[in-house]
């Protein structure tokens, strides 16, 4: 069992990235997150941004009562939105990244010139990960089966053994920040990032990624993550993740 709360950020370039991860199987993987991410048509004006927040692929009240409405509505249309509109912003300051596909500019940091840096991997990175967050959730949740679940098992022990490390993880991120279930040199892996960087910058493909931002409970759970943690379960979209994965694997 691999179980990190340590970040690790480093500047990878793109061929070093996909011989981690599986090659052409990286690029699909990366490519099938991030995709709703993208702006679905180019807009018109110069100054447009090219990225869009894409709706919800459900109600907001949807995943009630383990994420209420009212949370979900902040959370998209305020918080979400605001990490489009600032990565957008930023972009309009170095128009030279506009066009390139979101994950490449998050796995290669260092290629993004300094002065929008910063922004490029607070508000990239809340996009990018958010965009997947969405994904992984769905109304009454879609049960864990198949060969994620075989290698879920052999690689933690058992489902139950991997929500236990998963959620110890999760309760050990100080602050803001996310817990992941990623696929790192072929293998599954547990893993956080602070804030909103993505373990795209470490080179690991993230499957599975869960907000332990206090916006994304408090309204229900006050200071309770834990008690948000054990009630998400619940709503889980495991065969996204599986495809995630499978996506991932493909050619490995
Ligand atoms: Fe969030």
């Amino acid at each position: 069992m691999r179980a990190s709360t340590e970040p690790r950020i480093a500047p990878l370039t793109r061929r070093h990235l996909l011989s981690l991860v599986g090659g052409v199987a990286a690029a699909s993987a990366l490519g099938s997150f991030v995709r709703g991410a993208r702006a679905a048509t180019p807009t018109p004006s110069p100054a447009a941004a090219p990225f869009e927040l894409a709706p919800l692929p459900y109600a907001f009240d949807a995943l009630e009562p383990v994420i209420d409405a009212e949370t979900m509505r902040l959370h998209h249309g305020k918080h979400h939105a605001g990490y489009v509109t600032n990565l957008n912003a930023a972009l309009d300051k170095a128009p030279e990244l506009k066009g390139r596909p979101l994950e490449k500019l998050l796995a290669e940091l260092s290629a993004v010139p300094e002065s929008v840096r910063t922004a490029v991997r607070n508000h990239g990175g809340g996009h990018a990960n958010h965009t997947l967050f969405w994904q992984c959730l769905t109304p009454g949740g879609a049960p864990l089966a198949g060969p994620l679940a075989e290698a879920i098992n052999g690689v933690f022990g058992s489902f139950d053994a991997f929500k236990e490390a998963f959620t110890r993880a999760a309760m050990g991120v100080f602050g803001s920040g996310w817990a992941w279930l990623v696929l790192t040199q072929g293998t599954l892996a547990i893993t956080t990032t602070p804030n909103q960087d993505t373990p795209l910058m470490a080179g690991q493909v993230p499957l599975l990624g869960v907000d332990v931002w206090e916006h994304a409970y408090y309204l229900k759970y006050q200071n309770r993550r834990a008690e948000y943690l054990a009630n998400l379960w619940r709503v889980i979209n495991w065969p996204f993740v599986a495809r995630q994965w499978q996506a991932a694997r493909v050619g490995a």
